[in-house]
């Protein structure tokens, strides 16, 4: 297939900043209200408005089905980002849906405990090789606390090595002590450990994603005062070879206990996860987004030997027992597994990739599609001294004002169909001639309608 690549005429966006303005003006008016009502705006940092290109991209959404949304200006769009990669089936799926309804229908929570609360441990259980024992969350961050709790007090010792992103909770943020701000390296530049009790100074330790000898280093260093590693397996891109091999060696040999944090990288490789893709098996595993669809719901899942101290341990929150989240996991991990996902996921991300790459050859820009099919990347060459912002902000714009909301990076559901990675194949030929205009003609400046985007907070691990 050859895109039908229409070279923009216009070099300058002047004409058309205060047109796409008025496309989201429903969206930007709402933004503006929530800045009054909403410290930060919104609930999620990469909800914000600048993550996206700002003035153009859409803010607000009022449905959504499928692949596609509606945002609150009436505009519809082909959606990439799926609720930051929490949406699996595709957005409203009826299977899930109508058992929510369902149970809604029965009550939401009970006064005593739903037997729902078993079904999906066994489900869990047969599904995540990791998985012998289950506690329950409403999300990820809160998951990722109870993992730290649970892996501190089976073992008795304080420290936590880390390597990725673990949520918003004290544990974590603690360590944002131990770096510079704005040095640019880990955890987060430019988000300060603002509200966190200094004395958890220490207790949270990065290590580096791929180096096994600082791992080794540091656990040495720590000697019997480590109680878990707790890291992203992978995110966009495979750990070299031998690498999570190595470090569940480590792991066992210092009696540490493993945890993958398999929040965003779970059942889109492999409906097991990352432990399944790649065989190795952690001692606990954190699961969160896309394991209900999108609805609020998070598990600590682990071995009996890891897990069952826990019930010695105060781990209790109310809406744990919500059966919402109980049961829309139990629908969507069983899907999954009907609609065949991990091959669906190899062949949407594969035409995905290929399409992409296309559309990168016919635009002439340098560049490629990377990521595995599960995350496909798009990754450009950016020449020297030109601010790779403004060339991903021009990306997320053109693409936005053709009806399709994307980052740089993808998340596909079991909606998108051929007919959308063609359309986006089209869109992406026309965003990227446009950057190489404005590359070649030194006019990004020009072209950009949008605000700059603002780069995410660094996760350590591609
Ligand atoms: C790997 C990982 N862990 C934890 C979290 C935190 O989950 P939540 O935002 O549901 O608290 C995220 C969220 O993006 C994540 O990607």
């Amino acid at each position: 297939m050859r895109f039908a690549s229409a070279p923009r005429e216009r070099l300058s966006g002047m004409n058309t900043k205060t047109e796409s303005r008025s496309r989201v003006k429903t969206s930007l008016e709402l933004y503006q209200q929530a800045g009054n009502l909403i410290p930060g705006w919104t609930q999620l940092i990469s909800r914000r408005a600048d993550q996206f290109a700002f003035g153009v991209s859409p803010i607000y959404a009022q449905s959504a089905k499928g692949a596609r949304f509606r945002d609150v200006d009436g505009n519809d769009y082909l959606d990439w980002v799926n609720a930051v990669g929490a949406v699996i089936l595709g957005h409203a799926d009826d299977a899930v849906d109508n058992a929510v309804i369902e149970q809604i229908r029965k009550g939401s929570i009970h006064t005593v405990n739903s037997p729902l609360e078993l079904e999906l441990a066994e489900e869990l259980n047969a599904t995540i090789p990791s998985s012998q024992m289950v506690r329950y969350t409403k999300a990820g961050g809160e998951a990722c606390a109870v993992a730290a709790r649970i892996a501190r007090g089976t073992r008795d010792r304080d420290l936590i090595l880390f390597c990725g992103y673990h949520g918003w909770t004290d544990w974590y943020q603690a360590a944002n002590f131990g770096a510079d701000p704005e040095s640019g390296e880990y955890p987060f530049a430019g988000i300060e450990p603002i509200g966190i009790p200094k004395v958890l100074a220490g207790t949270a330790i990065p290590f580096r994603y791929g180096d096994l000898a600082a791992l080794e280093q540091a656990l040495e260093q720590h000697q019997d005062k480590v109680a878990a590693i707790m890291m992203e397996p992978m995110r966009s891109e495979l750990p070299p070879p031998g690498y999570l091999e190595g470090v569940r060696e480590l792991a066992t040999k210092h009696g540490v206990i493993l945890i993958f944090d398999e929040v965003s990288c779970g059942f889109r490789m492999a409906i097991g996860g990352v432990q399944a893709y790649l065989g190795v098996t952690p001692d606990m595993t954190i699961l969160s987004k896309s394991m209900s669809n999108g609805y609020p719901m998070g598990a600590v899942v682990g071995s009996r030997d890891v897990m069952e101290p826990a019930k010695h341990m105060f781990i209790s929150s109310q809406y744990w027992s919500d059966t919402i989240g109980i049961v829309a996991s139990l629908v969507t991990i069983r899907e999954l597994k009907r609609r065949d996902a991990q091959s669906r996921f190899k062949s949407i991300g594969e035409k995905l990739r290929r399409t992409l790459d296309q559309a990168i050859a016919e635009a002439g820009v340098a560049g490629a599609c990377t990521g595995v099919y599960a995350n496909p990347v798009l990754s450009l060459e950016i020449p020297e001294g030109v601010d790779g912002r403004k060339v991903s902000t021009l990306f997320i714009q053109e693409m936005a004002k053709q009806g399709i909301h994307c980052q740089l990076s993808f998340k596909a559901t079991l909606a998108h169909r051929d007919e959308d990675i063609e359309q986006t194949g089209i869109a992406a030929c026309k965003a990227l001639t446009v950057i190489k205009q404005g590359l070649e003609y030194e006019a990004l400046d020009d072209l950009l309608e949008a605000d700059l985007k603002k780069e995410p907070f660094r996760r350590q691990v591609r």
